[in-house]
């Protein structure tokens, strides 16, 4: 796969600090690993024109991995061996980011994710970081707005059995919303990259559901949210940050109109900072950010601020200064990490109707 040197210098020479990403850029969930990279470019591109790191220029090598985790691992084996980078971006899909931390771990490369959400990801070790809250906060939130907000009583849940997040996610909603005093009235599964979601549907529709809890990604939700509405099935549709994709209305149309997800960050917080991201990433790439693209962006300044505070360009040195990381100022929230390499920040609901999404409410943890 093609190098992208993210704003100059030769990749991998000695007046230049390399970095590995690994993303989807082709393949079902394409547009999350190009938002991913449009975002790091941004940063490293601001962090060049700002005389770099160290006396040096930063590059990043980006490897596409089609959305497949064993093509997510060999890339990072790749990264590590032959183009020998201090430092590894990705993934955005938990499942993904799991094969790769194994084997930035073993290798004592760190690791930050932008926006995998499962907890298991950072548990593979301490090389394994990210700036993104986790799914046991999201999951509660929007039990929470389902049940406070919404005031649902029954709610049914279909999910994703091939994908970490959808799995981990479809636990803690079940487990909260129980708590909160509501019933789960059926639990459906559906594989990734189905494309007839009928029969679970028609089963999910008897159990008369005040609402569907559907924890997948943008091209499964269309298309399902489309069928949902096909079968009779008109309730809202809710869901988390795997919607977020332009792509989600054009697979959609209206049928989500109405429905709700949580996300990492709304274009509509007046921010400062992240109001200029948004122009300056319009200016690059022309379109508004989504939440991958903020927090590729947030995930490359983590990794530039580390890299400049390591006392040299070695993984544990890289890794410790990572780890101290601490009211970092993110365009998608200020970024302090836990003792167990996450963040803690707080999630925005997202409403979608007319081919858009408005912002309804933040949730801190
Ligand atoms: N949180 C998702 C996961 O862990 C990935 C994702 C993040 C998708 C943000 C869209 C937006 O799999």
């Amino acid at each position: 796969q093609p190098a992208t040197p993210g704003g100059g210098g030769t990749p991998g020479g000695a007046d230049t600090i390399l970095l590995g990403e690994v993303g989807s850029l082709t393949g079902a969930q394409a547009t999350f690993g190009i938002s991913t990279r449009n975002g790091v470019d941004l940063a490293i591109k601001e962090a060049n024109a700002a005389g770099g790191v160290k006396g040096k220029k930063l590059a990043v090598r980006v490897y596409d991995d089609q959305g497949k985790p064993e093509e997510a691992a060999q890339a990072v084996t790749r990264l590590i061996t032959q183009d020998k980078v201090v430092l590894i971006l990705g993934e955005v899909a938990s499942s993904n980011s799991l094969a790769m931390a194994e084997k930035a771990q073993a290798a004592g490369v760190p690791m930050i994710t932008p926006s995998s959400t499962n907890p298991t990801v950072t548990q593979k070790g301490d090389y394994i970081f990210r700036v993104c809250f986790i799914d046991p906060f999201q999951g509660f939130v929007m039990a929470k707005f389902a049940r406070e907000n919404l005031k649902m009583d029954q709610v049914a849940i279909f999910q994703d059995n091939k994908s970490a997040y959808s799995i981990g996610l479809t636990e803690v909603f079940s487990k909260k919303f129980a708590e909160m005093g509501g019933k789960i009235t059926a639990t459906e599964s559906y594989s990734q990259g189905d494309t007839d979601f009928r029969a679970q549907l028609t089963a999910i529709k008897r159990t008369k559901p005040q609402g569907i809890y559907v924890p997948g990604y943008y091209n499964d939700v269309g298309i399902i949210a489309r069928q949902a509405r096909e079968q009779g099935l008109t309730v809202p549709l809710m869901g988390g940050d795997g919607w977020d994709s332009e792509k989600l209305f054009e697979l959609a149309g209206n049928a989500l109109d109405g429905s709700y997800f949580s996300n990492h960050y709304s274009p509509d917080n007046p921010d400062p900072k992240t109001q200029k991201f948004i122009a300056d990433y319009k200016a690059a790439y022309g379109g508004v950010p989504d939440a991958l693209a903020a927090l590729g962006y947030d995930s490359a300044k983590v990794a530039i601020a580390a890299i400049e505070k390591a006392k040299d360009l070695s993984g544990p040195a890289i890794r410790d200064a990572i780890a101290q990381t601490k009211d970092f100022p993110g365009v998608a929230g200020t970024i302090t990490l836990d003792s167990n390499r996450n963040a803690v920040k707080s999630a925005v609901i997202l409403k979608v109707g007319d081919g858009k999404t408005t912002f309804v409410t933040t949730v801190n943890p």
